[in-house]
């Protein structure tokens, strides 16, 4: 219990996605009108960005805010996509493909320009989805790593059940879960590595071979309780899934270390480990 009379500080994470595209081809961005899609809207076949501002702060009374969503949308399509679009087009005009490095330099530029434009908060994380699967961000804890983060999916049958338990325990706990021939999920597995920004040289097509071999394929289409040695006597539950999959991978990646993953079930059940 805070002592009596002390203010309690409440602190918030405000998180605003500003989505918009970027036409390589055309000399001026069409402006768009439906900043739900993206603004910038793109004209023809575009590169659609979504990067999320996070800020950490407290609300002020008066208006129920950590801050304006409108000042956070105005201040990324003024000071960050001009930044996307010059690096795209001239690239893009002189050939150059744009590795992580590259993606790690717009976003510092973004932070650099985006860190004092917000008075009452703190700008804590910046993630910038390449494409619904696949994001990378930095955060105000260490701006010289990023973070890269992908999702897979498994398909795979398993079955709760604890065989030093009674039958009806095991049906209490465990319920539709333990039905004796098993049942199947459409897991998805997220994995984030952390990389140092100024060098980072983690090549994707590495880490999603490295993370397929290790996990993915190890796990698809079968029956986790029968076919996976670690599941032989440990419930295959998501949260024994994840380590499992830690397990797999960690250590493994050249260029980066491995910081989570998050393993979903369904919709409704993940788990995330760090560790
Ligand atoms: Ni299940």
């Amino acid at each position: 219990m805070p002592a009596a009379g002390k203010k309690v500080l409440l602190m918030h994470k405000l998180t605003r996605q500003v989505r918009f595209s970027i036409n390589p081809f055309l000399p001026e961005e069409s402006k768009g009108f439906n900043s739900y899609a993206s603004e910038p809207a793109g004209e023809g076949l575009s590169i659609f960005f979504e990067l999320s501002v996070e800020l950490s702060g407290e609300v002020e009374p008066a208006t129920g805010f950590v801050v304006n969503i409108v000042d956070i949308d105005r201040a990324v399509r003024e000071f960050v996509v001009p930044i996307f679009a010059r690096r795209i087009k001239e690239d893009f005009r002189l050939g150059k493909h744009i590795n992580l490095f590259g993606i790690a330099e717009l976003l510092r530029s973004c932070w650099g320009q985006l860190v004092d434009k917000f008075d009452a908060a703190r700008m804590s994380k910046l993630t910038l989805k390449l494409n619904p699967f696949r994001e990378v961000a930095v955060d105000g804890e260490d701006c010289r790593m990023l973070y890269f983060s992908e999702k897979f999916e498994f398909a795979a049958t398993h079955r709760l059940w604890n065989e030093d338990f009674s039958d009806e325990r095991n049906l209490e706990l465990f319920g539709k879960c333990a039905n004796p021939a098993g049942h199947g999920h459409n897991y998805v597995v997220e994995v984030t590595v952390k990389v140092p920004a100024e060098k980072s040289s983690l090549r994707i097509s590495d880490f999603e071979r490295i993370v397929d071999e290790e996990i993915i394929s190890v796990l698809d289409h079968k029956n986790l309780n029968a076919e996976i040695a670690e599941f032989g006597k440990t419930n295959p539950t998501v949260e024994n899934i994840v380590v499992f999959a830690w397990e797999r991978i960690v250590g493994k990646f050249e260029e980066a270390a491995l910081h989570c993953i998050t393993v979903w079930e369904t919709d409704k059940t993940y788990c995330s480990y760090y560790g």
